[in-house]
């Protein structure tokens, strides 16, 4: 079972309400939820204040990926806003366990992101803690960027870690997604799809998404 995340971050904030409803139609699963600060990633979004616009117009779970320095600072907010996930990432993360706890705190799922560099490693230990691992498969910072395949292998070893273990982890790959390259993932054992030009970007929202997820069900 795969599941489709589109990323706000590719819509039209002009009509962010309008776009929202539109991919819900379309059949996503999730809304991602793209939060840049312009310290930790070379960009800056939005905060908390794109979700409460959203929020009162969706069913669906929210899941807000924080590319933040301080995570810690900003969970309250993002939690009260309405996240049914909020994903720090580790690199960003001083006392990951105290962070991952903190989320969990307000009733929140945590999960976990990786940069394509950094090694599974780093959170072999968090692993019985957390509901979700997000694989970056670009840098972070961007929507339209080209996907990174060396990410790949380490999706199938994460994969088989948490097979072994028999851990309930989901795990989401994010960053150049679109029908071809989603196909190797999901073969290595991810089932959360995030893109964001790949369905903003198509007129057909519902075609776009049907089309990705076919190809990683197949
Ligand atoms: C990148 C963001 C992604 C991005 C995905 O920093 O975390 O969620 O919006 O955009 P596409 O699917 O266009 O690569
Ligand atoms: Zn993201």
């Amino acid at each position: 079972m795969i599941k489709i995340a589109p990323s706000i971050l590719a819509a039209d904030f002009g009509k962010l309400v309008e776009e929202v409803k539109d991919v819900e139609k379309a059949g996503a699963d999730l809304i991602h939820v793209d939060v840049m600060d312009g310290h930790f990633v070379p960009n800056i979004s939005f905060g908390s204040i794109a979700m409460d616009a959203i929020r009162p117009h969706t069913e669906l779970p929210l899941d807000v990926h924080l590319m933040i320095e301080n995570p810690d600072q900003y969970i309250e907010q993002f939690a009260k806003a309405g996240a049914a996930y909020i994903t720090v990432h580790v690199e960003a993360c001083r006392h990951l366990h105290r962070t991952i706890q903190l989320i969990r705190s307000y009733g929140v799922k945590p999960g976990v992101v990786l940069n394509p560099h950094t090694p599974i490693e780093t959170i072999k230990h968090v692993l019985e803690d957390i509901d979700m691992v997000l694989f970056m498969t670009v840098n972070p910072g961007f929507g339209g960027q080209k996907f990174i395949h060396s990410v790949v292998p380490k999706i199938k070893e994460l994969s088989d870690i948490i097979k072994e273990k028999n851990l309930d982890v989901a795990i989401e790959i994010d960053g150049g997604v679109n029908a071809e390259t989603i196909v190797p993932c999901a073969q290595a054992g991810a089932t959360i799809f995030v893109a964001g030009s790949a369905i903003f970007g198509k007129e057909d929202r519902t075609a776009a998404l049907k089309a990705i997820k076919e190809a990683g069900e197949a």
